[in-house]
């Protein structure tokens, strides 16, 4: 067994959940017993847990069955902040820094330090935990994989394959009734999901937030389809996709959340649109959750194992502020900062995204002239 001076670290899951999470829970405990006899505690509710200190040790047991496990053991919470913690006062909400509390819950606990899986508002909150002195390590998770720094996210795969066999389901009533159906994805300011599922289902049209749409362009193209004898069209949407004058459907405002906005419904404004220029028969489907739950895919559930074991290491190599990250075939890691810094967006020569277009592909754009 390798020798290090670490000897117990907490680990927590932030944010929404996300296939895979119980894949690196089981990775970083495993990995941490086998390899170097380094105690695990798991950190309940997100942040949630260190602020009131809820954990509980982590054996082998604990970890044993859960690799196919969609959500996480351990709960989540995408409201828990130790640098902005809702607390209600006469209806009220106020918002308090408590990461004293929390660190404070860190030494009594006599972690030596902490591996955080989450997203961007997870990886943030670990670096500023990490400005006061707490190692951290990050774990990039998010259906959305818009985080910098690695190239893929777990989580994605399997909301791309959701959301892709949706697709194939669709195509069946599409082509049966002769319909535009509508298919809105999720993403948040990102169109990965929207470009993985839509290009892999077969989309006649694909809208994402980093290309503008006319709803006039997309009309078009299903009525040079239907000229064509194609007579039926199927439309992805990203959750985030913005119309030629910049605007996005918000679905409601979370105030507590670390990232207040919901996004969603777009798909219905998309629809009724199309079905008044068109006049063909529409109908919308919103996959929501849908594309966050059940087991996670092969790749996933690999990828996952893999960061875990690399977020081991990181930790007893005593390399802190740094996360766990997937570049060219390889896991390695990269500062914290650099995968809160932007976003992680599709850039315009994605390839896949050029070779939607060469394959006729429609991304609602006006035909340049
Ligand atoms: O970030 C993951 C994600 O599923 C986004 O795609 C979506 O916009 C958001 O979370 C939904 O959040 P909630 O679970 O709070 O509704």
């Amino acid at each position: 067994m390798a020798k290090t001076s670490i000897k117990r670290i907490g680990i927590l899951t932030g944010g929404g959940d996300c296939p895979g999470l119980n894949a690196v829970i089981r990775a970083v405990v495993k990995t941490a017993i086998l390899d170097y006899g380094v105690q695990v505690m798991g950190i309940l509710n997100g942040f949630e847990g260190l602020i009131d200190d809820k954990m509980r040790p982590l054996g082998m047991k604990d970890v044993s069955g859960i690799l196919p496990l969609g959500g996480t053991i351990l709960g989540t919470s995408n409201t828990a902040n130790p640098f902005r913690h809702p607390v209600r006062n006469n209806g009220e909400i106020e918002f308090k820094d408590v990461s004293d509390q929390a660190i404070q819950v860190f030494h009594e606990e006599s972690l030596d330090a902490l591996v955080l899986i989450g997203g961007d508002g997870t990886q943030n909150i670990g670096f500023k935990l990490s400005e006061k002195g707490v190692p951290v390590v990050g774990v990039p998770k998010t259906i959305d994989n818009d985080l910098q720094g690695t190239e893929v996210t777990f989580g994605y795969d399997t909301a791309v394959r959701t959301a892709c066999e949706a697709i194939d389901k669709l195509h069946t009533t599409a082509e049966s009734h002769h319909r535009i159906m509508v298919v809105e994805v999720m993403g948040r300011y990102a169109g990965w999901i929207a470009l993985g599922a839509g290009v892999s289902g077969g989309g006649d049209v694909i809208l994402i937030p980093e290309i503008p749409y006319s709803i006039d362009a997309v009309a078009e193209k299903i009525m040079e389809r239907k000229r064509r004898g194609k007579n039926f069209s199927i439309v992805v949407v990203a959750e985030g996709a913005k119309n030629d004058k910049g605007e996005l459907v918000v679905q409601k405002t979370i105030e507590e959340s670390t990232d207040p906005i919901r996004l969603g419904g777009i798909s219905h404004v998309i629809g009724s649109k199309l079905e008044e220029i068109t006049g063909q028969e529409t109908r919308v489907t919103v996959l929501g959750h849908l594309q966050r739950g059940g087991s996670p895919t092969p790749f996933d559930r690999n990828l996952a194992t893999m960061f875990g074991w690399k977020a081991v290491q990181l930790v007893v190599e005593e390399k802190f502020n740094q996360m766990a990250a997937y570049q060219g075939g390889i896991v390695t890691s990269v500062p914290i900062q650099t995968a809160i810094e932007n976003l992680k967006t599709v850039p315009p020569d994605n390839e896949l995204l050029l070779a939607a277009r060469s394959t006729g592909v429609s991304f609602g754009e006006l035909e340049k002239k």
